[in-house]
This record gives structure tokens, C-alpha cells and sequence, in this order.
């Protein structure tokens, strides 16, 4: 018991300095075209409006970084942060935004499609599922073709400040539950608020966790 607090007080600790800088690069209209140096790489995805961009602002510290919109659609390029100098941080377009029409939906399907699979500096994909919804089918795919192509990625829960403690939790192991039935092991799974900072540090933790995995 005294162990593992004393560590985590340390992990957290250590979070506080972690993004000390971060710094937007590019943005990028398909995977060719984005940067080519070769620094690990970490994506954010999910549908239009899941808070994407949010989060990567709560991450950084700074709400101006990458551009947000109650309206959604608003990212529609492949978005590269350079991290501490070390590492890049992606916000990528939403999937499946219905008001917009069948041809850009296919076009940033074939977007993300192409991110994912070609992108060889991508150490980690994190997955964006709003925290109020049901498990939704368009997500549920997406994961099920990540798992079919080998792309490593990890499911984030947004906007927990929207539901209470109890709700949350419920719906989180709904989720999992869910995740269990076409999968024999979950994902890492991270619960987050973009409002709250609720799980920025967990999330930061463990992407520095996975730096130092491909370090060494
Ligand atoms: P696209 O770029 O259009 O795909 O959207 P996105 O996934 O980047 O979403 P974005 O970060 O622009 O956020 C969409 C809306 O949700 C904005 O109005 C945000 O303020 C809101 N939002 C995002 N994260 C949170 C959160 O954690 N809590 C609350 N309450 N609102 C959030
Ligand atoms: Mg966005």
C-alpha cells in the first residue's frame, strides 16, 4: 500500500514538468506530406466533435494550441505538435461527421486510413469516445479495423465532467464490457476531461511510459 502511494506521488510529480513545451508544426493534407523526421509519434481520433482538439490543448497547457469548435468538422488536416523537442503530438480529422457530404467523409476516411497504416513513427493511436454515449457502431468498427491491421492504439473517454462520478464509472465498464465481447484483452483506457484536467496526467505518464520504450 504505502509503496504504491509513494509512487504515484512521484508519477505525478514527474508529469508536472512533462509537456513543458509544445509547439505547432504543420498541417499536413495526407500522410506523405507530413513531417518527416522520425521522433515518436502519438495521434488523436474519433468522431467529429469528441474533443480531440480539446484535450490536446488541456494536455499542453494551452487552450490556443490546436483549434477547437462546438461545430463539428472544424479539423479537417493532419495536425503535427512538436512535444518538449522530442515528440509529436497529431490531432487528426473526426470520422464520420454526417452533415458532411459522402465525398469529403470518404476523403478523410481514406486520410485517417492511409495516418494509420503508413505512418511508421506512430507508436501509439489513442481512440476518443465521448464518455455519455453507448457504445456506437462507427467506433466500434474503427477499433475492430485498427485490431485487424496491427495499429497500436489505446481508448480515451472525453468530457467526464459531463456525467457524475457513479454515471461514469457505469458507463465506462459498459464500455469495456462492450470492448470484451470482439476482444479477448482491453485496451489501456484512460478517463478524461478537457474541463477538469481529470486524467492529463495519467495520459501524459504514459506516453512518456511508451517514449522510453522505443528509447531503448
Ligand atoms: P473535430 O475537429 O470537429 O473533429 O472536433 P474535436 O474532436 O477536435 O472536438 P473539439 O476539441 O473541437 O471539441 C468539440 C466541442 O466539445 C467544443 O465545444 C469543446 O469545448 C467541447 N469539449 C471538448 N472537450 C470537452 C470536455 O472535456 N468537457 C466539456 N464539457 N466539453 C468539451
Ligand atoms: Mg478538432
Amino acid at each position: 500500500m504505502h509503496m504504491s502511494k509513494k509512487s504515484s506521488t512521484f508519477a505525478a510529480a514527474k508529469v508536472m514538468i512533462m509537456i513543458k513545451s509544445a509547439q505547432y508544426i504543420i498541417s499536413s493534407p495526407d500522410v506523405k506530406d507530413c513531417p518527416k523526421s522520425i521522433l515518436p509519434e502519438y495521434a488523436f481520433i474519433g468522431r467529429s466533435n469528441v474533443g480531440k482538439s480539446s484535450l490536446i490543448n488541456m494536455l499542453c497547457h494551452n487552450p490556443k494550441l490546436a483549434k477547437t469548435s462546438q461545430k463539428p468538422g472544424k479539423t479537417l488536416l493532419i495536425n503535427h505538435f512538436l512535444i518538449n523537442e522530442q515528440w509529436h503530438l497529431v490531432d487528426l480529422p473526426g470520422y464520420g461527421y454526417a452533415q458532411a457530404g459522402q465525398k469529403q467523409r470518404d476523403a478523410l476516411k481514406r486520410m485517417i486510413e492511409r495516418y494509420c497504416l503508413l505512418r511508421e513513427q506512430l507508436v501509439c493511436l489513442f481512440v476518443l469516445v465521448d464518455c455519455r454515449h453507448e457504445p456506437q457502431k462507427i467506433d466500434l468498427e474503427f477499433i475492430n479495423w485498427l485490431g485487424e491491421n496491427g495499429v497500436p492504439f489505446a481508448i480515451v473517454f472525453t468530457k467526464g465532467d459531463k456525467l457524475g462520478k457513479v454515471r461514469l464509472k457505469e458507463n465506462v465498464e459498459a464500455y469495456k464490457a462492450r470492448l470484451l465481447e470482439d476482444w479477448e484483452e482491453l485496451p489501456p483506457v484512460f478517463v478524461t476531461s478537457a474541463e477538469t484536467k481529470l486524467g492529463g496526467e495519467e495520459l501524459t505518464a504514459y506516453i512518456e511510459q511508451l517514449n522510453q520504450e522505443v528509447q531503448s
